[in-house]
């Protein structure tokens, strides 16, 4: 019988999973697996892995000869070596498209609390001030430019819910041919980018490259008081030169979903920033999407059980799972 790790979860239960696996047949273990010693201890006897969040290191792909699948609950995948899946043929798959609308819609509604200074007018209403000069000036949306970096599933779905609300939307996407590009999106590079917009927002994965690729370099060319928007992966952003960014008044504001370290620690000088919005990566989240997402994940296996091939396919492997 086909064996599965949910290695370790943090809903309230995994009914839903129980249900998707159980109708095919597929035995589903709990584990609480954080570390890669946990991951190989409790992951000997299984095909495939259900993750959140674990580490999915070659160390763990050599001490699991058994493992076959790995199925990562949402559509980043930066906590597996997926080049060590590669080598060894394990598959890796995800569920890459079920909150599409609500990562865009989450980083539009950052966009704009930070234009509109909503948070600094709900401060100041509940501190008793009720004026609405209380926080400075505000510019208006409706001439500015919005720079999208990594114009993908969501980077696209944001040019395309912001595109009213903007003069203009540029987009830098290197791996994108011109035809990729939505007519009213305008093609730019990194730098022209960073001089040309006055909020940005990213949307592209984790990966060698893009790793601290925002950066002094970068923020030092966007106009003073830009500002910047955060929902795709924390690591993307050199923590210390945004916060010299904000304190020099080239970025107005910043509204971070996702951080380097998440949670921050107790002294990370974000927190209670009063330029900084922070969300607990909650971008993805809507009733609807989880269930999306938690569903596609564990299919995924289902899928590679019954054919030898996941649904969403990251990297194909060799390995099949026992019957
Ligand atoms: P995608 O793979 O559809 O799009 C990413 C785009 O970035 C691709 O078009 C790619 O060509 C482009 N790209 C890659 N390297 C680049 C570079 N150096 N410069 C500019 N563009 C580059 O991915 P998707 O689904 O749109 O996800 C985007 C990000 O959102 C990922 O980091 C993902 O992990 C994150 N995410 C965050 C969530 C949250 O809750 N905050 C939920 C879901 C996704």
């Amino acid at each position: 019988m086909t064996r599965v790790l949910f290695t370790e979860q943090d809903y309230p239960d995994v009914l839903l999973e129980r249900g998707v696996l159980g109708a095919a047949g597929i035995e589903l273990v709990l584990g609480d697996c954080k570390t890669e010693a946990a991951l190989i201890a409790a992951g000997t006897d299984v095909d495939a892995f259900l993750i959140q969040y674990a580490p999915i290191t070659e160390r763990v792909i050599l001490e699991l000869p058994q493992l076959g699948l790995v199925s990562r609950i949402g559509a980043g995948f930066d906590t597996v070596d997926t080049e060590a899946c590669a080598k060894h043929g394990v598959w890796v798959a995800n569920s890459p498209d079920y909150g599409v609308g609500e990562v865009a819609t989450h980083a539009l509604s950052l966009a704009l609390a930070l234009i509109r200074n909503v948070i600094g007018y709900h401060r100041d209403v509940n501190a008793g001030t009720w004026h609405y000069l209380s926080s400075g000036r505000l510019r208006r949306a409706s001439e500015m430019t919005l720079g999208i970096v990594g114009l993908g599933r969501i980077g696209k779905r944001m040019a395309h819910i912001s595109r009213n609300a903007f003069k203009r939307v540029i987009a830098c996407d290197p791996y994108l041919i011109d035809g990729d590009f939505p007519a009213y999106v305008e093609r730019a590079d990194l730098g022209a980018l960073f001089e040309q917009s006055d909020v940005v927002s990213l949307h592209t994965p984790l990966n060698d490259e893009t790793r601290g690729m925002i950066d002094e370099r970068v923020l030092r060319r966007m106009p003073p008081g830009s500002f910047l928007v955060n929902t795709s992966r924390g690591a993307v952003v050199t923590i210390d030169d945004l916060l010299d960014a904000l304190d020099s008044g080239i970025l107005a504001g910043a509204g971070l979903d996702v951080l380097p370290v998440e949670p921050p620690p107790p002294e990370s000088r974000l927190l209670g920033h009063p330029k900084v919005i922070l969300t607990p990566h909650a971008a993805f989240f809507s009733e609807q999407s989880e269930v999306e997402l938690r569903r596609k994940a564990a299919q995924n296996i289902v899928t590679w059980a019954k054919t030898g091939r996941p649904d969403y396919v990251v990297v194909r492997g060799t390995r099949r799972p026992r019957s």
